[in-house]
């Protein structure tokens, strides 16, 4: 593993890399490593000649300012985690202007996946996310990137980002990585009580429920069963359940309506905001 604070000498690294002909992954993450994040790391040091990791807290992507204050900063332990591996640069910048060069706007408009779900309860959050990955792109000039299901919004953004822009890089999606009781696994899991994490498991559970009624039941009748489910467990608080087509997250009607469709939902348990997914057909 080599640190670089720097993009500077990450890209000087890298131009190197690419005249000898490597293929290049990298591994966007905000640090607080855990599981989840090695096995991106994972994914991409089975493919890919080199793997970078970036770890950056990226304030514009924040729209709550005491979500950025107490988000977790453990670089040293981070790096400890990433010791062992080989053929890894990790880019782990002091500075938010090492990133941010220039106040260039890189955000595109986005359409309906711009508007419904985490844009809608997160205004100017994937603002934030295009303009960070864009230019952590422009640093790395990734031939694959890896992002996890779990942001299922957040890797179409990335897929419209890079069609837009026309970047040359691949983006794989890797599957939702969840605890043994099938809570999807965050950094934020941590922050639940013990008798928030024994509920917590409830929320995979509904969407488990729900994938078990298709095609029986209409999609807002699963859509019913899901918040009626959710709603018996007390300090569990669903901020939305959306049931959509994958490509632009246009609800849909009928289970004709698309080939691929997917339950999205974001709940509160006391304080922990929990996001989780699953593809119904
Ligand atoms: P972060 O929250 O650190 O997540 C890094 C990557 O881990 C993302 O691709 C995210 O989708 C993935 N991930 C998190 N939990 C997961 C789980 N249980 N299963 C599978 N993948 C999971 O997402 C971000 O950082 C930022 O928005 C970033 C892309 C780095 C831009 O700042």
């Amino acid at each position: 593993m080599i640190f670089y604070k720097l993009s500077e000498d990450l890209r000087d690294e890298i131009k190197h890399l690419r005249a000898s002909g490597k293929r290049i992954g990298f591994v966007p993450t905000m640090g607080a490593l855990h599981q989840v994040h090695v096995s991106l790391i994972q994914a991409s040091t089975s493919t890919c000649d080199v793997t970078v990791c970036s770890i950056f807290v990226n304030p514009s992507q924040f729209n709550n300012p005491e979500d950025l204050k107490h988000y977790p900063r453990t670089l040293a332990s981070d790096l400890e985690l990433l010791t062992g591996f080989k053929n890894i640069l990790v880019y782990a910048p002091d500075e938010v202007n090492d990133v941010y060069k220039t106040d260039e706007d890189f955000a595109i408009e986005l359409g309906n996946i711009g508007m419904v779900m985490e844009a809608s309860f997160r205004p100017g959050h994937f603002n934030g996310v295009m303009n960070v990955v864009k230019r952590l792109f422009d640093i790395v000039t990734p031939d694959i990137t890896f992002f996890g299901q779990k942001d299922f919004q957040q890797c179409l953004v990335v897929n419209e980002l890079i069609r837009h822009y026309k970047l040359p890089v691949q983006l794989q999606i890797c599957p939702i990585a969840r605890e043994e009781d099938g809570l999807a696994m965050s950094s934020r899991n941590v922050r639940l009580s013990p008798a928030e994490r024994a509920i917590a498991p409830a929320i995979y559970k509904a969407l488990l429920h729900a994938k078990e009624q298709v095609p029986q039941l209409s999609p807002a009748e699963v859509k019913k069963q899901v918040l009626n489910e959710l709603k018996s467990y007390p300090g569990l608080l669903p901020e939305y359940i959306e049931i959509s087509e994958t490509e632009h997250l246009l609800p849909v009607e009928s289970w004709h309506d698309a080939r691929n469709i997917v339950a999205c939902i974001t709940v509160k348990l006391g304080a922990v905001r929990l996001i989780d997914n699953i593809i119904l057909k």
